[in-house]
């Protein structure tokens, strides 16, 4: 059989499978909605508030049991940082290939704790979720899953907690608010750039007012993985790929908005109003997939494709007249940026182009003058974690202080640093920012998702006030338990 016909055949397969699982297809035509749809998401942030999500305490849960569902490059290493985490059970792992979860269940055993429960196949999450009596949900899957998972996860009892963006259109960002304020289920996005040490010092010295009142903030994910993308081994099924071949704006747009977002404290105390999105023309992807079709027929469904334009710049306006700029470049050979600038009447705090910089004036702070500050200004969580985040590692620690700060608040009943409010507010991004450049970057208004409760909800909390007790065991001495200081 030619390789054509088999990818033919292939897609075929995962196309049916799919609409018979009632799982969203990889990628729709557009994410963009519809002006009727984008006016019945706008009409939706003028109705009642059900419940508020922002500053809920969900009671106490002394051993978090987690299902994880996902386990190609991004699962196991959640499944790694839960098993240091005291007061977690590992109940269940997941994937569409038995394989990985098996795979993912010598992490667990090699910690020392019991063997989790394996499932598989299309919907073998649905199979765990309904079977396990799990208290959270731990989403690691492509992009197109995770409202699905999580609207699931929540509707069956259990907390969700999904990696970015949540959502891809505006249906899914209230279909999460509706239901996580309706069953009162915790549903965070595992927006890891918040828990970076250099964000979380610049949010806890813009708290204090260093910077003066706020003015503009910009980030970015600018990340070359034009190799990843077309490569046929890297990922499940070349998702990311087919999302970039065929929608044109900012496709991630949550790593570089969350932290700046939390300074500016979108959704407490502020709301994102609207948005203009240009992007460039794509002078990479389609040019590389003709490359690369030219040496292996694997590819000839990938040329001609429309890809997404290789840099996408979005600007927000504020309701309080702050403007947010966010960055998209998945393509480009160019150094990683984030960007992570924060600029206020009083200074300036920006992180790339490295190194970190923070000023007051015309001139940069010295490193000594900038260490005093890390030291006056680190946030409670990274003195409590911090080391150990760094010798667990995920991204330089940010991704186990984020974990571990999910459970300490899942255990001891507090509300969690990021709620469904942010999720969808960052994730609705990806829909509008494609709608602008389908209309020559005219502007769209932004969902008011936490319906007029962004005026009176309280900014993130800084401190580990009501928790603090969650150990962490088995990271300086692998097997053996060391508890954390609590204090
Ligand atoms: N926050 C971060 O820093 C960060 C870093 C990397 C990836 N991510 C995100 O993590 C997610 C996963 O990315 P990845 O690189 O691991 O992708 P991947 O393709 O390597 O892994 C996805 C996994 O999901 C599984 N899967 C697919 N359908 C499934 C189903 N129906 N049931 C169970 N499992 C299913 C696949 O088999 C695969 O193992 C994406 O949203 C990505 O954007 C985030």
């Amino acid at each position: 059989m030619s390789s054509n016909r088999r990818n033919f055949l292939r897609q075929l397969a995962v196309g049916s499978g799919a609409l018979a699982a009632g799982i969203p297809a990889f990628a729709s035509a557009t994410l963009a909605p519809s002006d009727r749809e984008l006016e019945r998401a706008l009409e939706q942030s003028n109705k009642q508030q059900r419940f508020n999500m922002s500053g809920y305490a969900a009671p106490k849960i002394d051993k978090v049991r987690i299902g994880f569902i996902g386990q190609g490059m991004r699962g196991p290493g959640a499944v790694q940082r839960m098993s240091f985490i005291d007061g977690v059970e590992i109940v269940a792992i997941c994937d569409l290939l038995p394989e990985r979860a098996t795979k993912s269940n010598k992490i667990v055993t090699k910690s020392g704790r019991p063997a989790a429960k394996e499932y598989s196949g299309e919907n073998g999450w649905k199979e765990m979720i309904g079977k396990e009596k799990l208290d959270l949900v731990y989403i690691t899957t492509p992009w197109h899953l995770h409202t699905i998972m999580a609207l699931y996860a929540m509707e069956h009892g259990c907390h969700a907690a999904s990696e970015v963006p949540i959502a891809l259109t505006l249906d899914d960002c209230w279909k999460l608010v509706e239901t996580s304020e309706r069953t009162k289920k915790h549903c965070m996005m595992l927006e890891n750039c918040c828990y970076d040490f250099f964000e979380l010092l610049t949010l806890n010295m813009a708290r204090q007012g260093l910077f003066g009142e706020l003015v503009h903030a910009e980030g970015a994910y600018i990340h070359n993985l034009l190799d990843l993308n077309f490569s046929k081994n890297g990922y499940q099924n070349m998702w990311r790929l087919r999302q970039n071949a065929s929608h044109n704006g900012n496709l991630y747009p949550t790593h570089g908005l969350g932290p700046i977002a939390q300074c500016m404290n979108i959704n407490r105390g502020d709301k994102m109003d609207y948005l203009v999105s240009m992007s460039s023309n794509d002078f990479l992807m389609g040019v590389t997939a003709k490359e690369k079709a030219a040496q292996d027929p694997f590819f000839n469904e990938f040329v001609g494709k429309p890809y997404r334009g290789d840099m996408n710049t979005t600007t927000i306006r504020t309701n309080k007249g702050k403007t947010l700029m966010i960055q998209h470049d998945v393509t480009s050979p160019r150094p990683y940026s984030r960007i992570h600038l924060v600029s206020g009447t009083k200074g300036v705090a920006s992180k790339w182009p490295s190194p970190e910089r923070i000023a007051f004036g015309h001139e940069w702070i010295k490193d000594e003058e900038l260490k005093k500050l890390y030291e006056q200004y680190t946030p409670e969580i990274v003195k409590r974690v911090g080391e150990i985040a760094k010798k667990v590692g995920g991204h330089g620690g940010m991704d186990f202080m984020m974990d571990w700060r999910l459970i300490d608040c899942l255990r001891n009943g507090l509300p969690l640093d990021q709620n469904v409010y942010d999720a969808a507010a960052w994730s609705c991004i990806v829909p509008l920012s494609e709608k602008s450049v389908s209309k020559r970057s005219t502007s769209v208004d932004i969902p008011d998702f936490t319906r007029g409760a962004w005026k009176t909800n309280a900014p993130v909390e800084l401190t580990l006030k009501g928790g603090g007790t969650t150990g962490v065991i088995g990271v300086e001495n692998k097997g053996e338990s060391k508890q954390l200081n609590v204090h």
